[in-house]
């Protein structure tokens, strides 16, 4: 069913992909990410990091409800994010990875979560590496996934400030200096100021722009070409540094280094003593 939803529109992958990563960053893979906001309570997906911005929640809908229809209580919302986003990457050429089932849903989704458990596209280099570590993940773990910006776009309004007005240290023109100067016209034309819901693809290379699953956003963060502060920001350290330069080789391990990352991510726990459960609807707690 998901190679069949990504086949009919590719943008789907990056979508499944995204979800599941904002799934297991908060609370662990447990399906909060899907829960909706209820009176008393305002749900991750409506958080500022997520709201008009994490797509495919119809789709998740599509294959729990057929899934409830052949096996009713059986597979978590949780376990959908996991197996979507792998077989999404999969449609798209990617490397498959072993996904470890048998997770369960919280009942627990808050917004103000998100954005404490989120690396934020200003994030630091110290900043992602503690991100990630919170949640268990290693320094390599967080250089290696932030290839998932291989596929996928962002509004300009996440980065504009390294366009217009920028007045860190070593400022040209208004211009973040780490970011090449003619790629920086490419993207004013994209990004015109006041223009913040314009969106730009990470890695518009490859057959597919936007869409094509390789090493391509290696090479271009190699090129001072990352878009987000935070893609750029994997330059700034010795270890970030060689392991982009190692990832946007020729012989890059990217595509191996990413499946074990992800199985990783795959299994971040829930806090202990969380109450779970396989929900019905992705939607509600039961
Ligand atoms: C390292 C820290 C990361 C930061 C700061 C970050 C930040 C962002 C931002 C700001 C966007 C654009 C959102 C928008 O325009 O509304 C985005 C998109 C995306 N992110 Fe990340 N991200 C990070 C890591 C990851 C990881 C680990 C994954 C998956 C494993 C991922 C997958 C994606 C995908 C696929 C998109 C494109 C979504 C689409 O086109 O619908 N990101 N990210």
């Amino acid at each position: 069913m998901t190679a069949s939803m990504v086949q009919s529109d590719r943008t789907m992958a990056a979508a499944f992909l995204r979800l599941h990563f904002h799934d297991c960053f908060v609370r662990g893979c447990d399906g909060s990410v899907l829960l909706d906001s209820t009176s008393g309570n305002q749900a991750e997906k409506d958080s500022f990091a997520n709201a008009n911005s994490l797509r495919g929640f119809t789709q998740i809908d599509q294959v729990k409800a057929q899934l409830e229809e052949v096996c009713p209580g059986v597979v978590s919302c949780a376990d959908i994010l996991a197996l979507t986003a792998r077989d999404a990457i999969v449609q798209i050429g990617g490397q498959s990875w072993v996904v470890d089932l048998g997770r369960k849903d919280g009942i627990v989704s808050i917004a103000s979560e998100s954005m404490s458990s989120l690396p934020s596209p200003f994030a630091t280099y110290t900043q992602l590496v503690q991100g990630f570590a919170a949640v268990g993940m290693s320094e390599k773990d967080m250089v290696v996934l932030s290839g998932a910006h291989t596929i996928g776009k962002t509004k300009c309004g996440l980065f504009s400030q390294r366009l217009y007005g920028f007045s860190g240290p070593g400022a040209v023109n208004g211009t973040d200096p780490t970011l090449d100067p003619d790629y920086a016209n490419v993207l004013r034309q994209q990004c015109p100021q006041n223009a913040p819901l314009n969106t730009v693809f990470f890695d518009p290379s490859g057959s597919f722009p936007g869409q094509t699953y390789d090493k391509g956003f290696f090479q271009a963060v190699s090129a001072n070409r990352g878009v987000l502060a935070s893609d750029a920001a994997l330059l700034t350290s010795s270890f970030g540094a060689s392991q982009v330069a190692l990832e946007a080789g020729a012989t890059s391990p990217f595509m191996t280094d990413f499946a074990i990352s992800m199985r990783k991510m795959g299994t971040i726990a829930a806090p202990a003593g969380s109450v779970l459960e396989v929900r019905k609807n992705c939607h509600f707690v039961n």
